[in-house]
């Protein structure tokens, strides 16, 4: 990689992820409304109690700079609670929709990727990128498998892996490449993938984790290999390729040669 890409990787702290702040918040507003209960009579109906609980916990994640749809979450938070008890709904739904959104989303509250899916005409820009001989090909964050099964179908003199870690796509992108031989997926961590296998590195993730992992391919890739993010930059890091795709997303291939 050259020179100029040397200043491009300074990891910032560790810090807690969202979720983890936006729960704390949640109890220190319970804390502040139950103390306001206790000195002015504020909110001693239920609803009313959970109300002034999300208004507190929404301030507070504005001070704490959440990101601004936490300030929506938390303000319904407490408020949905009290009114779901209302209807009586057995607890047996809760377990399910926590165990289906779980198998779904896996780590997310903790890696801040969601699922979400890239767009047929990435898939088709991409074939224009892939090397005209012999590859291998990995798509870190697999998700549902789409982007490999599409690309694995077409280039058939390639070898192409995903790696995901959320269980129920990891599941779903295996049942649906399992006629392709030249295709298999990895339920696992991309931070676990050796990078230096692969001749081209796709990744559609978020933000949060780009100077890292543009940290991890320059350890391990190869002088050469393509290094390909969708979407999302790497902070003072410019590539050598930006390509505008025309779809819903407005999505941009960003690519770096190694
Ligand atoms: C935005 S989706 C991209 C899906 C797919 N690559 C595509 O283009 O359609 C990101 C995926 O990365 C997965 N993911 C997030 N962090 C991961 C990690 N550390 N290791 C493996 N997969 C991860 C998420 O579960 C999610 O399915």
């Amino acid at each position: 990689m050259r020179s100029k890409r040397g200043s491009c990787v300074s990891l910032s702290a560790k810090n807690i992820p969202p979720a983890v702040t936006a729960l704390l918040l949640q109890g220190a507003a319970f804390l502040l409304a139950y103390l306001m209960l206790g000195l002015f009579g504020i909110g001693s109906a239920p609803l009313e109690f959970a109300l002034f609980t999300g208004l507190i916990a929404a301030i507070l994640s504005r001070i704490a700079r959440l990101a601004i749809w936490w300030f929506f979450i938390q303000l319904l938070f407490a408020p949905a609670i009290v009114l779901m008890l209302k209807f009586s709904i057995p607890p047996g739904f809760f377990l399910a929709a926590f165990i289906v959104l779980l198998a779904i989303y896996w780590s997310t509250y903790r890696t801040q990727v969601p699922l979400y899916l890239s767009s047929d005409k990435v898939w088709q820009e991409l074939e224009g990128l892939l090397p005209e001989n012999a590859f291998r090909f990995v798509d870190l964050g697999s998700g549902l498998g789409g982007l490999l099964e599409h690309l694995a179908r077409i280039r058939q003199d390639g070898d192409f892996e995903g790696v995901e870690s959320a269980p129920l796509p990891c599941s779903i992108s295996r049942l649906r490449t399992i006629h392709l031989k030249n295709c298999k997926i990895r339920w696992g961590s991309l931070w676990d993938c050796d990078l230096g296998q692969y001749d081209v590195v796709f990744a559609y993730l978020s933000p949060v984790p780009m100077e890292r992992l543009m940290k991890k391919a320059k350890e391990e890739m190869r002088p050469g290999a393509l290094f390909i993010s969708s979407t999302f930059v790497v902070p003072d890091c410019e590539p050598d390729l930006r390509i505008a795709v025309d779809d819903l997303h407005r999505s941009t291939l960003l690519v770096w040669r190694m």
